[in-house]
């Protein structure tokens, strides 16, 4: 199954699978992420690995770096235990899985720092450890809390702004002023594109393809069993394809923004 699935996604031209979740490195299911991961490179694929690192021990640094994991993005929200703990738990398990995977090399170290106002008001300082564990990639983003409170927001966005300087993507500074747009039910600039359901899709575990988390009410068809032209025809004309900013971008869509390559080309 794995391998006919690497086949297809190559014969569909894609060149990058993002695995994530849930957690694709969980305990219960690792080793078939494993599976999946080899028959993914062996067909030459590049694959990033979005993980909380909850539970990773020093065999799993070992089988990704054998495996040739492109990317692994690990989420971490503080330098502080108690905060991070807080938020996700498993502190100790996220900073042994960043500091092996950058020491050890042969794979790219990505973080991805989710700010909420318990991590805020020290996100500078969480920033400026996740570099000195030699993460080549921080990356910051806007907590999605359903019913969240708005008066949090001005916290969270003011830090995020003060940490612009600090992070290597050139986009961050867009990818801010759109979430404040968001947040505030405001209408995106134009230089914002959403490029789910264009370049990027989502494959669950059944083979379902849509163009994006939030959009699970159109389903373009099956990797498993439909026909090759009848997936490239699908994905081709998805009601989200014409569309630059989609209507139905809200504020769920922030995780989605995080990505230099959900903006526009260049930016
Ligand atoms: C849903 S997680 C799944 C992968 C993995 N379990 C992890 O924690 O990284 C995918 C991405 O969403 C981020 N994320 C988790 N909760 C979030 C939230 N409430 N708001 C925004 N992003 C969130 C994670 O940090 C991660 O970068």
């Amino acid at each position: 199954m794995a391998e006919m699935c690497a086949e297809r996604i190559v014969e569909m031209n894609f060149e990058t699978v993002i695995l994530t979740g849930g957690d694709p490195l969980c305990k219960r299911f690792k080793n078939e992420t494993y599976i999946l991961i080899r028959a993914l490179k062996s067909c030459n694929l590049k694959v990033i690995i979005n993980t909380s690192a909850a539970g990773m021990n020093k065999k799993d640094v070992e089988m990704i770096l054998s495996l040739g994991v492109d990317r692994v993005d690990v989420s971490i929200d503080s330098y502080n235990p108690d905060i991070h703990n807080f938020n996700r738990g498993c502190y100790a398990e996220a900073v042994y899985a960043i500091e092996k995977l950058a020491e050890l090399g042969n794979v790219a170290v990505a973080t991805t720092t989710v700010v909420t106002k318990e991590n805020a008001p020290s996100l500078m300082r969480t920033i400026a450890w996740l570099y000195s564990l030699g993460v080549q990639d921080v990356r910051i983003q806007r907590a999605f809390i359903p019913n969240e409170k708005a008066d949090d927001t001005e916290l969270i966005q003011n830090e995020m702004r003060s940490a612009v300087n600090f992070l290597a993507k050139p986009h961050i500074s867009q990818y801010i002023d759109l979430t404040e747009c968001m947040w505030q039910g405001q209408v995106p600039p134009t230089s914002a594109q959403c490029l789910m359901g264009k370049k990027y899709f989502v494959c669950d575990n059944d083979g379902v393809i849509t163009p994006c988390f939030h959009r699970q009410d159109i389903v373009l068809g099956n990797l498993f069993f439909d026909s090759l032209d009848f997936l490239e025809i699908s994905l081709g004309k998805n009601n989200l394809t014409n569309e630059v900013i989609p209507q139905c971008l809200g504020r769920q869509c922030v995780s989605l923004f995080d990505n230099m390559y959900f903006w526009k080309e260049g930016l």
